[in-house]
């Protein structure tokens, strides 16, 4: 489980300081799913980051498990994100000149897993999001929504125990949205994972048991308990 305490970022551009995080305590615990939304350049981003590692606060403990990511050193912190934690994000970041088993396989290259089990936990992977017969395909060839649950078959073939996801349905139409969001959720359930997702769409929000609020680097969190 994550405990946040007292989270603060600061981003210096010029003379400006910007407080992107200002002081942010929040807890999940296990299982959880917390959605969170709030204006743009309100700080979600950079929240999201603090959780998965990619970045460090200025100050404050971001703690996974009893362990406070803010402190780890960089090899540490590597292998606690390739082991642990998916990402998802808004524009799928595949790599366009492997295909679709390869994009998944590269989560797994970190963990040392041999080649052929690679390939079969990659087909794996993109088979419970639907995409069994798009192994070989090259993003290119594959629909805005078919590449996003590439990228959820990549952040799930390594059984993470939290899964990240910055806006996943921004880039995707209407009908889509509504696609990737059942994979999202029945992956959730599936795999037990702790999911955080931010999001700009308010159907999802106004269903999600827990939803946070991030505004000038200040989070609100509401429990909804007829959710
Ligand atoms: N790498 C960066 N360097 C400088 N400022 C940044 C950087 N990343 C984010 N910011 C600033 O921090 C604030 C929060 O950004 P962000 O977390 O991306 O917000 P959101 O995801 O809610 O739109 C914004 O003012 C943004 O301009
Ligand atoms: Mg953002």
């Amino acid at each position: 489980m994550y405990e946040l305490r007292n989270v603060t970022k600061l981003y210096t551009r010029g003379k400006d300081t910007i407080r992107a995080l200002d002081g942010i305590d929040l807890t999940i615990a296990d299982g959880d799913r917390l959605v969170i939304q709030g204006p743009t350049g309100g700080g979600k981003s950079t929240l999201l980051q603090m959780l998965g590692g990619l970045d460090r606060p200025t100050s404050g403990e971001v703690v996974l498990d009893g362990t406070d990511l803010a402190k780890l050193s960089e090899t540490k912190l590597t292998s606690v994100r390739s082991e642990s934690i998916g990402f998802v994000f808004q524009s799928f970041n595949l790599i366009p000149t492997l295909t679709a088993q390869e994009n998944v396989e590269t989560a797994l290259v970190p963990l040392g897993v041999k080649t052929k089990e690679r390939r079969e936990r990659a087909a794996e992977a993109l088979t419970s999001v639907g995409l069994g017969e798009r192994l070989g395909h090259l993003p290119s060839e594959l629909s805005g929504g078919q590449q996003q649950r590439v990228a959820i078959a990549r952040a799930l073939v390594k059984h993470p125990k939290v899964l990240l996801a910055d806006e996943p349905t921004g880039n995707l139409d209407e009908g889509m949205r509504d696609e990737i969001m059942e994979v999202l959720e029945r992956m959730w359930k599936e795999h037990g994972l702790t999911f955080i997702m931010v999001t700009h769409d308010s159907a999802i929000a106004k269903k999600a048991p827990r939803l946070a609020t991030i505004r000038k680097g200040k989070i609100t969190v509401k429990e909804n308990a007829g959710a």
